[in-house]
């Protein structure tokens, strides 16, 4: 089960691989989630670790990070991240 570390939060979080994580906001609101459809940039995060354990920015992802200025290789939208290993997140809203 990949472990979800986000940094200044108390809880390491578990999700089954594969899930999103989206699927942490009922569980503890640690994330902030607005759209969830890559297109309001409310959940932009730095990977710390583990990016090798999400899946690929999509265009449309791209697309959101360059406009918010926080494209980068280790820059994501949370709520566009499947996730099949450990990831350590800082978010940064
Ligand atoms: S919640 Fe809007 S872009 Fe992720």
């Amino acid at each position: 089960m990949p472990s979800i570390t986000i940094v200044g939060a108390d809880t390491v979080f578990t999700l089954s691989p594969g899930s999103k994580l989206t699927e942490l906001e009922p569980q503890q609101n640690t994330l902030p989630f607005g759209c969830c459809s890559a297109a309001c940039g409310t959940c932009a995060i730095e990977v710390v670790a583990g990016m090798e354990h999400l899946n690929s920015k999509s265009e449309e992802e791209n697309d959101v990070l360059d406009n918010l200025g926080e494209n980068g290789p280790n820059r994501r939208l949370a709520c566009q991240c499947q996730v099949t290993g450990d990831v350590t997140l800082l978010p940064l809203g």
